[in-house]
């Protein structure tokens, strides 16, 4: 039977998700795979759509030629009876955000018995809110910066200025740089994205962004270490799709990128603890499949911190893994793991 790859989905990351699940795609059909993309819209509805749509097809709604599916497991009619018309292996879950990263999408398929990439509901659930995961990494001794609740009725406990960040959030939207702990009130009460809930930590402009990624299975492995090199303006299917398809360094795994550096030019030592750092924190997070690690590092120290973790990351992360394992085989072995993984709660 094909795998299916699930993208969209109700998330401020809606867009990148698209591009996340159509770059998968076309890896996996490039390695002769057989693939069902589903669009999962933002209004709920998902969609069997054709095979290599482009981003564009995207921007007016659902592409041409796409057929209406149905496994929502409720809605404007109430519960459905379980069908299982589509006879699909595992599904390739490139959610990100919301209740796609946030473990929603794992609990769905766990209920409907159809695998699917990732983790638990649980794990995907920590991942995904910042406050959990500060306090996770706190308890398990890993380095990270402070990070406090925004509270609306409480200064923060070490002085400005902060970056507030959306609680639940992911792909740097919503974040904002203020002074003092009057401002990011302020911005919290009048930022959308911000109102569900918000975090603050100190901020630090000298630290250095890294990303390394873990995957665990076959086994626990971990990646060389990537320096995103980030544009101004990282919102909008338009400026996504010139960053994202667009050639660049991730063009050896099959996938075209921005500009990165990649492996990072840093010093051996702060590598060898990056790996040390991503494998704890799979342990003591539990999340499997696929995952990308953020890391804060002060150059001049040499002091390594945990920023967050993407449960889902973007197709771009697919690239860290190369030389050593192709794209196709990550998603693909991803999608094993799913297929093969017993679930027991
Ligand atoms: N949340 C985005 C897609 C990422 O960090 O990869
Ligand atoms: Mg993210």
């Amino acid at each position: 039977s094909p795998w299916a790859v699930l993208f969209g989905g109700p998330s401020p990351e809606h867009e990148i998700s698209i591009l996340t699940g159509l770059q998968s795609e076309r890896v996996l059909t490039a390695s002769g795979e057989q693939v069902l993309p589903i669009y999962w819209a933002p209004n709920g509805d998902w969609w069997l759509v054709p095979a290599a749509t482009e981003a564009k097809d995207y921007l007016n709604g659902v592409p041409k030629g796409a057929k209406a599916v149905d496994v929502r497991l409720s809605g404007d009619t109430g519960l459905y009876v379980k069908k299982r018309a589509l006879d699909i292996s595992a599904v390739l879950l490139t959610l990100h955000g919301g209740v796609g990263e946030g473990g929603g999408a794992a609990a769905l398929f766990t209920l409907l018995g159809i695998p699917a990439t990732g983790s638990t509901l649980f794990a995907g659930a920590v991942g995904m809110d910042k406050l959990a995961f500060g306090g996770l990494m706190e308890v398990a001794g890993i380095p990270a910066l402070r990070r406090e609740l925004l509270s609306p009725t409480r200064a923060p406990s070490f002085p400005g200025p902060y970056i507030v960040k959306p609680r639940f959030g992911g792909s740097s939207i919503g974040i904002e740089i203020v002074e003092d702990a009057d401002a990011a009130r302020a911005i919290a009460r009048a930022s959308a994205h911000l109102r569900a809930g918000a975090v603050v930590e100190p901020y630090r402009p000298e630290l250095v962004d890294l990303n390394i990624s873990f995957r665990t299975y076959p086994q626990l492995e971990v990646t060389a270490l990537e320096k995103p090199v980030r544009s101004s303006s990282e919102s909008g299917l338009y400026s996504y799709a010139e960053k994202y398809l667009s050639g660049g360094a991730g063009a050896e795994a099959g996938l075209s990128s921005a500009p990165r550096e990649f492996p990072a030019d840093v010093d051996p030592a702060i590598a060898t603890l990056a790996a040390e750092l991503a494998t704890r924190v799979a342990e003591v997070t539990a999340l499997t499949g696929v995952v990308r690690v953020d890391l804060l590092l002060d150059e001049a120290s040499g002091s390594l911190f945990v920023n967050e973790v993407n449960s889902i990351p973007g197709a771009m992360s697919l690239y860290l893994w190369a030389p050593q394992v192709p794209a196709a085989t990550v998603l693909k072995d991803a999608l094993v793991e799913a297929r093969d993984r017993r679930v027991v709660l």
